[in-house]
């Protein structure tokens, strides 16, 4: 009986489902009623709907080449390469390691094959002894491009469109069993049909139209679990983390893009909230503030079903996020979570911010672990720097947003095999930096914020950063914003070191007001006794070695793009356009600040210094190191919405860039 309900319930919804979506896809037809019949049979797209002069067109990305009816540019969004190439390396790695497990070897296009070269040494003699002692299919079996294995991943590309992400998936990487590529719209789904014709790979490549939701709900059960789940929606995927929690099998990859950055990123907490419930705040570590609910969000809903999530990559780029994450069940490890997120308190005032764990897991006797309530606040009502509020934000995921044994591969394999991906350089560049970020210090500061705030002269990144290690303090940068500093120093300490850098070049005094933070800040004497001297370890790896780290603006017209419409533009597509030209403006690199001039006067050697005569010592703003760090014209892609400041001389108003 119960069973009969739930099968009525589920045809009710997936009907109701699918109507919903069907009425969403009508919105833009060009002119009447849809014609009922068209819908009842699941046809509405017909070639004479397509406008006279749409033509179609073919690009080609990785291996796949794909075919999109051209007046609908949005099927295909080129600036996605860098997040598909990444995706391809990833499943890569995460086969290798699934497959590897079952004595199966992956072979990756322009990968060597190691293993095959030391067999061959002894080759026929092992082969022999091989094809005596076992049945087939005992012995360690090789998965290659293009090939159904077996005992490989399921993949279900949720959010399919043209198809272009499966396809690629199917052509390069290897291990796989089945794609399945779904997508709501009729009209994608031929599309899709047609590309994954073209590209030979209709054996693993089964196109779908559902609901997403409604697909995933239907694999439920453990045995009908997906491998690995790729959503890819157009601004949030909330609407489908519940049903991909429970559709991604035991320790299975779930990656997961987010393009509403403008909710993420604070411009509305409260939408933030009823997304991914977490109030997101204006600050400028925004970028990986995003990422951290992102993760929240998707361990919370795994909880609800005993699963939790652990990541393995979380990559901010461009306009979205990113993020990779293996789903794993377990009744005892989801008690962990709660003391996994922490509350935000960040002062309105210096941007100071503290964080709160929603709870508490302790060692207890027999190597237990004990689980209560956290002690809070961690901060008093008003800051102890300069006196203002502060502002609640989170919770948010509090732990490493990756799994660095599990970077470090990718990293590996796609520096070895830098032919493999048109963004491989790209993808080499930011994984380096990831590498390096502190794994275990949530969020971080900005050189710009810092020296804004009590209105002085920056330091070089290079010079804080010295000044923290010679106080004993770690500090890295953060792949999601340039001018990061991540450290492990309180921010006691690193005021402390922000007084020490105004006494050498003094701030008038008299031109602040007495309530404001800087004048707060800069009436208290410092406690320690800051170094700037450049420590040769205060330049990072990445750095010196000149990768590719942060990228420029990718083209004109980049973004997230709108929804497709039948029959080419969208209605109000053009006011999209507009809108993105007015983002564009905004987002266009701001004036230089103050700290990046002195960084790039740093890039050119002293003079003087070569002649022996230099009498500035460290406070030369060129540089007095022997080798010349390498130039850059490095930019952050999307700028964080400064902290509000009550302050009447707000820090750095130049700077205050909002991303919507
Ligand atoms: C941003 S596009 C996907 C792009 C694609 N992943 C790529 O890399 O080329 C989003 C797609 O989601 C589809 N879509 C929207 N809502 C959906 C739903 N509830 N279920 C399935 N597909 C949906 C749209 O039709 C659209 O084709
Ligand atoms: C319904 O689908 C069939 C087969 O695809 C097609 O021949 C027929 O013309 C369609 N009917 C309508 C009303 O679109
Ligand atoms: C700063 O550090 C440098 C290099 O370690 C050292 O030589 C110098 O004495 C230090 N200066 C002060 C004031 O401690
Ligand atoms: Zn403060």
């Amino acid at each position: 009986m119960s069973r009969g309900r739930i099968v009525l319930w589920l045809s009710l919804t997936l009907r109701s489902a699918r109507s919903i979506c069907r009425a969403r896809f009508m919105e833009g037809q060009p002119q009447g009623p849809p014609d009922p019949a068209a819908m009842e049979n699941g046809t509405e797209h017909r070639g004479e709907e397509f406008p006279p002069e749409a033509q179609e067109t073919t690009v080609t990305e990785g291996a796949a080449k794909i075919v999109f009816p051209s007046a609908n540019e949005v099927f295909y969004n080129p600036v996605q390469e860098f997040n598909r190439d990444l995706t391809c390396a990833v499943i890569t790695e995460f086969a290798r390691i699934q497959l590897g497990a079952k004595g199966i070897q992956i072979k990756v296009p322009g990968e060597k094959d190691l293993q095959k070269v030391v067999v061959d040494l002894s080759e026929q003699e092992e082969d022999k002894a091989e094809v005596k002692e076992g049945a087939p299919g005992d012995q360690p079996g090789t998965a290659a491009v293009g090939d159904i294995c077996e005992e490989g991943l399921r993949v279900l590309e949720g959010l399919a469109a043209s198809g272009l992400r499966s396809i690629r998936f199917a052509r390069e990487v290897p291990g796989l069993r089945s794609v399945v590529a779904n997508d709501a719209s009729a009209r994608a789904v031929d599309l899709m049909r047609r590309n994954v014709q073209l590209n030979d790979v209709a054996h693993l490549v089964q196109p779908s139209q559902a609901d997403a939701r409604m697909l995933m709900y239907q694999h439920q059960k453990a045995s009908e679990r997906f491998d690995v789940i790729d959503l890819d929606p157009y601004g949030s995927p909330a609407p489908f983390l519940d049903a991909a929690v429970q559709a991604v099998s035991e320790g299975g990859l779930l990656c997961v893009t987010c393009t509403d950055m403008a909710v993420l990123a604070g411009n509305s907490g409260e939408t933030c909230y009823s997304k991914y419930g977490a109030m997101a705040l204006k600050s400028r570590a925004c970028h990986e503030m995003a990422l951290r609910i992102v993760l929240h969000s998707l361990d919370l809903r795994a909880n609800c079903y005993q699963r939790f999530v652990v990541p393995l990559l979380s990559i901010s780029a461009d306009f979205y996020v990113r993020v990779f994450v293996r789903v794993f069940t377990g009744q005892a490890k989801v008690k962990a979570s709660a003391s996994k997120q922490a509350l935000v308190f960040q002062c309105v005032g210096c941007g100071a911010f503290h964080l709160q764990r929603l709870g508490k897991a302790s060692g207890a006797a027999g190597g237990r672990v004990k689980f209560s309530a956290a002690c809070g606040p961690p901060v008093a009502p008003e800051c102890e720097h300069c006196g203002q509020r502060h502002q609640l934000g989170g919770p948010m995921w509090a732990e490493p947003l990756h799994d660095l044994d599990f970077v470090g591969q990718v990293l590996e394999a796609v520096s070895a095999n830098p032919g493999r991906f048109h963004t491989a350089e790209r993808i080499r560049g930011v994984l380096s930096v990831i590498t390096e970020e502190l794994p275990d210090v949530p969020l971080y500061y900005t050189l710009d914020q810092l020296s804004s705030t009590i209105h002085c002269s920056t330091p070089s990144l290079l010079q804080l950063r010295s000044a923290l290690l010679h106080a004993g303090f770690r500090v890295s940068l953060s792949h999601a914003c340039k001018n990061a500093v991540k450290t492990d120093a309180p921010s006691s300490a690193l005021w402390d070191i922000m007084r020490c850098w105004e006494k050498q070049c003094p701030v008038k005094r008299e031109r602040l007001s007495e309530t404001s933070p800087a004048f707060r800040i800069l009436s208290v004497e410092p406690r320690l006794q800051a170094n700037f001297t450049i420590r040769d370890d205060a330049n990072p790896s990445s750095r010196q070695r000149g990768l590719k780290r942060f990228q420029a603006n990718p083209e004109a017209n980049w973004g997230p793009r709108p929804r497709a419409r039948p029959g080419g533009k969208a209605a109000g597509e053009e006011a999209m356009e507009e809108r993105r030209r007015l983002l564009q403006n905004k987002r266009k690199e701001p004036p230089e600040d103050p700290a990046q001039r002195a960084a790039r006067l740093k890039t050119f050697p002293c003079k003087r210094f070569k002649e022996g005569t230099c009498q500035r010592g460290d406070q030369c703003c060129y540089s007095h190191s022997s080798q010349t760090p390498k130039a850059t014209a490095e930019a952050t892609p999307t700028d964080c919405p400064e902290a509000p400041s009550q302050n009447p001389l707000g820090p750095g108003a130049a700077s205050g860039l909002g991303i919507d």
